[in-house]
């Protein structure tokens, strides 16, 4: 059964509603547990609009979304047991940090979920640790680097161990190393505690790297759901989505040409490079 099912989603914001333009239009997929999935598209396609949704924040103007086969609009439905369950972490999450102390801040989601205050703690240190800022665990939150208090942010999010994670362009403005421990940590939570993972992101790159669907939106259509070589190399569905390939995609295209046939089921950034060196 898949965990998060999507099924005709259409939304407009109020202002819209004279010109009766959707922000999303007719948008249906599903998410099995266990998903890395990159939600891909322009500018404007309705990638952080679909997001919003996923735990309820806003309501869609038709369609549904079931989670665990239960529809989150039913009536009773408990919707701020779902935000436990889906944790959704929108762009630039540290501008909503607001606690006096970094661990402060990062316990606070745990103890609203229930934990009591010293589980909440050990916790949070925990996860400190693993962003590798425990450091800066009694600073205030507003005297770190963008990047420190987007680990923070982060943090917030990650111990309350939800069971779907959601993040809207979460390496926008992190340094390069940042970026890569932040993926790796995912990936981490991804295959040890089966963490499904949701991102936003216009590189696609990282999508080939990490995920293992995408979906491509445009115009808030879903133009497509599927494997990322598939879905990436296919020219028409890049065209209609205005968007560039990806180097690795571009690469193997370039060597085909040239007579060289690579794996296209190892065009991660180590496997495309191995092969590269394995041509002669
Ligand atoms: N609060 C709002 N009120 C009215 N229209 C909005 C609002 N937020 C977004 N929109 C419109 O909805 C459409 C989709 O916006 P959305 O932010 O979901 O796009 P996106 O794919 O996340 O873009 P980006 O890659 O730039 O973040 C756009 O046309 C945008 O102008
Ligand atoms: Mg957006």
């Amino acid at each position: 059964m898949s965990i998060l099912e999507v099924k005709n989603l259409k939304y407009q914001y109020n202002n819209y509603e004279k010109t009766s333009k959707y922000v999303l239009d007719d948008v249906s997929f599903s998410i099995d547990e266990k998903d890395f999935v990159a939600i891909i598209g322009k500018s404007g396609s309705g990638k952080s609009t679909l997001i919003s949704h996923l735990n309820g924040l806003y309501k869609a103007t038709s369609g549904d979304i079931l989670y665990n086969g239960s529809s989150i609009y039913r009536k009773d439905y408990n919707l701020t047991g779902l935000r436990f369950k889906i944790g959704v972490v929108f762009q630039y999450p540290e501008y909503q940090l607001f606690s006096e102390t970094v661990i402060d801040d990062v316990a606070f989601g745990a103890i609203k979920k229930g934990l009591s205050k010293d589980e909440a703690y050990k916790k949070s240190e925990e996860i400190l640790k693993l962003f590798e800022i425990e450091q800066l665990k009694n600073e205030s939150p507003f005297n770190l680097s963008g990047g420190e208090k987007r680990k923070v942010a982060f943090a917030g999010i990650f111990v309350m161990e939800p069971e779907i994670l959601i993040f809207d362009e979460p390496d926008a403005g992190l340094d390069a190393t940042s970026k890569t421990n932040f993926y790796n940590l995912i990936k981490k939570l991804n295959e040890e505690k089966d963490t499904t993972i949701i991102f936003i992101t216009h590189n696609l790159d990282d999508v080939m790297e990490y995920a293992n669907k995408v979906i491509v939106l445009n115009e808030g259509k879903l133009l497509k759901i599927g494997k990322p070589y598939e879905v990436l190399s296919d020219e028409e569905i890049m065209k209609n989505a205005d968007l560039d390939m990806p180097y690795a995609i571009q690469i193997f295209n370039d060597l085909k040409i040239k007579g060289y046939n690579l794996d296209t089921n190892k065009l991660k950034f180590n496997e495309l490079y191995n092969q590269m060196l394995d041509i002669n």
